[in-house]
C-alpha cells in the first residue's frame, strides 16, 4: 500500500512539474498576454521533445517532425475569419506554388507584396503564415502573392530562394498584369525571419544586376536572419523567450547539407582573415547600449577556428545567405527598406546593424523595434492566440505600405 501511495506520489510531482515546465515563460520579462503566450508555448515546447525523440530514435530528421506537427496543427485554424473579404486563389507560378489574396471588392490594378514564409527554411508554409499575408492584403489593399517555395532538409540551399526569385521575376516582368490586376510597377518584396533573408538577398541580387523589366518598389524585412558570421552577437548570446526551439548549427547544417556542430557559437566556422575581412560589415556600435552591457565588445576575434568548419561553411559567408556581409557600395543601391525587429530574439542585433547600415548609406529606412514581444508574434492575429502587440505591428506596418507602395 505504502509503495503504491509512494509511486502514485512520484507520479503527480513528475506530471506537476511537467505542466510546471510547460506553462513556464523563460525569460518572458515584460511582455504582455502572457497566458495566452502560456497556451501556445506548451505545446511548441511538446513539440521539440517529441521531434528530438523521433530524431534519437533515428526516425527521422527532427526538422521534419517539427515540420509535420506543425502543418498539422495550422489545419485547426479559422481560415474563414482569416481570408474575410477576400479572393483567395491557390495557383502556381511557373511551377511554384503560390497564394494570391486580393481585396474582393477592388478591381483596379493593385500593388503587389510577394511574401516569403519564415520557419528556419526547413517549417512553415503558406497555410501558417495566412494570418499574416491575409490581413496585410486586407488592411493595405494590396494583393498578396504568398510562396510555397521548396524547403530543407530535402531541398537545401538555394532550391527555395531560387523558387522565391522565380515568382519575383514572373511578376516584375509581368506583361499581362489584366489577368492578374495588379501593378508591377509597385513590388514589395516580404518575408519574416528566413523569409526575410530570401526577400534581402533576393531585392540585393535585382539591385546589382537588374534583369526585370521593372524593379522592386520596397522591400519590407520582419524579424529577418541577415547573417552567421557573428554568432556572439549580444542578441545570440542572451537568453530569450522563444516559441519555437531550434539550434542555428543544425538548421545552418541542412540549410548547407555540411556537418555543422555547435562551435559555430563560438565563430569557431571563420579564421582570424575572415574575421578580419568581414567584421566591418558587423558594427557593434550600432547595435543601441543597452543590448551591450554585458557584451560590450566582438569576441572570439583572434581565434582561428576549426579548419574543418571552416571548409564547411564557407559558402554561408557569401551575400546569397548573409547579405549583410556586402560593403557599402553594394548596400548603397538597396530598395526602401522597412525593417522589424523585436527584443526577445537571436536575430534582434542584425536587425539593428543592417537598418544603421542602410541609413548610413543614404538608403530610406523604417526601422520600428518592438522590445516586449518574441520572435513569431506577429503571425498571432486570430482565435485563442491572438495578440494585441500582433495588431499593433500589423497596423504599423500598413500605414507603412500605404504611404510607400
Ligand atoms: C547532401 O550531400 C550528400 C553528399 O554530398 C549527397 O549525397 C546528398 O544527395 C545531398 N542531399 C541533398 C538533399 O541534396
Ligand atoms: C574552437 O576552436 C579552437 C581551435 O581550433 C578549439 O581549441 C576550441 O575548443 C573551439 N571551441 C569550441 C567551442 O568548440
Amino acid at each position: 500500500m505504502a509503495i503504491v501511495i509512494r509511486r502514485r506520489t512520484i507520479l503527480v510531482i513528475i506530471i506537476v512539474c511537467c505542466i510546471g515546465y510547460l506553462l513556464h515563460l523563460p525569460n518572458g520579462g515584460s511582455m504582455e498576454q502572457t497566458n495566452r503566450i502560456r497556451l501556445l508555448t506548451a505545446p511548441m515546447k511538446l513539440c521539440y521533445f517529441i521531434s528530438m525523440a523521433a530524431e534519437s530514435l533515428g526516425l527521422s530528421d527532427r526538422a521534419v517532425v517539427t515540420r509535420k506537427i506543425i502543418d498539422m496543427a495550422a489545419v485547426f485554424k479559422d481560415t474563414a475569419s482569416e481570408d474575410a473579404n477576400l479572393q483567395i486563389t491557390n495557383t502556381y507560378i511557373e511551377n511554384v506554388r503560390v497564394r494570391i489574396a486580393r481585396p474582393s471588392n477592388d478591381n483596379s490594378n493593385l500593388p503587389v507584396i510577394i511574401f516569403f514564409h519564415g520557419g528556419a527554411f526547413y517549417m512553415g508554409s503558406i497555410d501558417t503564415h495566412n494570418a499574416l499575408t491575409s490581413t496585410l492584403a486586407r488592411l493595405a489593399n494590396v494583393v498578396v502573392i504568398s510562396v510555397n517555395y521548396r524547403l530543407t532538409p530535402k531541398h537545401p540551399f538555394p532550391a527555395g530562394l531560387e523558387d522565391c526569385y522565380t515568382v519575383v521575376k514572373y511578376i516584375l516582368d509581368y506583361k499581362d498584369s489584366q489577368k492578374l490586376r495588379i501593378d508591377p510597377t509597385r513590388v514589395a518584396i516580404s518575408g519574416d525571419s528566413s523569409g526575410g533573408n530570401f526577400a534581402t538577398v533576393i531585392t540585393m541580387r535585382l539591385a546589382t544586376r537588374p534583369v526585370t523589366q521593372f524593379l522592386p518598389r520596397l522591400q519590407i524585412l520582419l524579424y529577418p536572419s541577415l547573417q552567421v558570421f557573428d554568432m556572439m552577437l549580444p542578441s545570440h548570446r542572451q537568453e530569450h523567450y522563444t516559441l519555437v526551439y531550434y539550434d542555428i548549427h543544425h538548421l545552418l547544417s541542412i540549410y548547407l547539407n555540411k556537418t555543422v556542430d555547435k562551435s559555430i557559437y563560438a565563430n569557431n566556422h571563420t579564421s582570424v582573415k575572415q574575421k578580419k575581412h568581414y567584421r566591418k560589415f558587423i558594427d557593434w556600435s550600432l547595435i543601441p547600449s543597452k543590448y551591450r552591457i554585458k557584451y560590450q565588445e566582438p569576441a572570439n576575434d583572434d581565434h582561428e577556428g576549426d579548419p574543418n568548419l571552416i571548409k564547411e561553411t564557407k559558402k554561408a559567408l557569401g551575400p546569397e545567405i548573409s547579405p549583410l556581409l556586402v560593403n557599402d557600395a553594394q548596400l548603397a543601391k538597396s530598395v526602401p527598406t522597412y525593417v522589424l525587429t523585436v527584443g526577445h530574439d537571436r536575430l534582434r542585433d542584425e536587425g539593428f546593424i543592417y537598418a544603421g547600415r542602410l541609413k548610413r548609406v543614404g538608403v530610406k529606412v523604417v526601422h520600428n523595434h518592438y522590445e516586449n514581444t518574441f520572435h513569431g508574434s506577429i503571425s498571432l492575429l486570430y482565435g485563442l492566440l491572438s495578440l494585441d502587440i500582433a495588431h499593433e505591428m500589423v497596423a504599423d506596418l500598413v500605414r507603412y505600405i500605404k504611404e510607400n507602395l
